[in-house]
């Protein structure tokens, strides 16, 4: 199974979500080597991208091993949101999405991320401006609508369609729902019926095989993973997330060697553990590990705590 988006050929239909705070250039680098067919960066913000804030700016990169990636770009503003994407034209990912699911405060206040949804002109505004000046496939992400009375996805999405997006991924939650309650795959389903560009569905996945249940259903052409890929890259594959102690530091020192060759490991250090910690639940002994992960003091320390851990044959 693969997806196509616009010219883009995806190798598997299991996509990871953008993650604020977690799907940085290392993660999304480990996703694509453990089976991910393409990764989305964290929501960009069109203003720091705009204003060249560093912290935008290291957000940005990226290496053609993760290829083919999307940046992620949020905002409400037509103008920043077209200066933004035309900023990304110099750089280097394969696709451009958009984010009108965003439920966080400090966002929606602001009329952006899934405010977008209780806009829909100004979200068409936006969609279309972005499309018009990006050199890549446009994608926008959103949700089933503003609360459950206004459940708006099916329009929203051919109007995602007919300004020109290449693909639409649809989180099955309403706006008010936050992160609460459950992804309903039935109102995706609903959008698939009803467009023609890809339909990426997204919400609850945590395993492999839960992901092909929908895809072989035909509820949608791609499944996005989130939280079920945090500490869990085998999310992406069939065998999915080891049950022993050495498969489980295998990969997290898989992933901190990733950490290694592209950040600073100092400055990400506390990010780096709270990676590294996920790796050990429903584990034996997971908490006292968890507990040793957070005591250590350095990236050498945490290194070197986990090649320990790998040669305990007791565990
Ligand atoms: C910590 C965290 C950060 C997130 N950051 C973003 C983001 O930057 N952009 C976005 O579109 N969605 C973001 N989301 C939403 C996810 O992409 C996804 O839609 C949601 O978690 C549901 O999928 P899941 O059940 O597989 O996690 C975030 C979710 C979480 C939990």
């Amino acid at each position: 199974m693969s997806l196509q988006i616009a010219d883009i050929h995806i190798a598997s239909p299991l996509l990871l979500a953008p993650l604020a705070g977690y799907t940085n250039l290392p993660f999304r680098h480990l996703c694509r080597e453990y089976g991910a067919g393409l990764c989305f960066s964290e929501m960009i913000s069109c203003f720091g991208l705009a204003y060249g804030q560093q912290k935008t700016v290291a957000m940005l990169a990226t290496a053609a091993e993760e290829s083919p990636v999307s940046f992620q770009l949020f905002g409400a503003d037509v103008g920043m949101m077209g200066k933004a994407a035309q900023l990304l034209n110099a750089m280097q990912p394969q696709l451009l999405d958009i984010n009108m699911g965003c439920p966080v405060k400090k966002v929606t206040k602001k009329g952006a991320g899934a405010a977008l949804m209780g806009t829909p002109k100004l979200a068409e505004e936006i969609i279309k401006k972005v499309v018009a000046v990006s050199r890549f496939p446009v994608t926008v992400k959103f949700r089933l609508g503003v609360d459950k009375t206004h459940i708006t996805c099916v329009d929203f999405a051919k109007m995602a369609e007919d300004s020109g997006a290449a693909a639409v991924i649809v989180h099955g939650r309403t706006w008010s729902q936050g992160f609460t309650g459950t992804a309903d795959w039935e109102y995706i389903a609903r959008v698939k019926e009803n467009v023609t560009v890809p339909v990426i569905g997204n919400g609850d996945i945590v395993n492999y095989q839960n992901a092909m249940y929908y895809l072989e259903k035909g509820y949608a052409d791609g499944v996005m993973i989130g939280r079920g890929a945090l500490g869990n890259p085998w999310v992406f594959s069939p065998a999915g997330k080891p049950a022993t102690l050495a498969g489980r530091v295998e990969g997290a020192l898989q992933h901190l060697n990733f950490i290694k060759k592209y950040l600073d490991t100092r400055r990400s250090f506390a990010s780096t553990k709270n990676h590294i910690g996920r790796y050990f639940t429903n584990i034996k002994g997971s908490s006292a590990i968890r507990k040793g992960i957070y005591a250590c003091a350095s990236f050498s320390d945490l290194y070197h705590y986990l090649t320990r851990l790998q040669n305990q044959s007791d565990w």
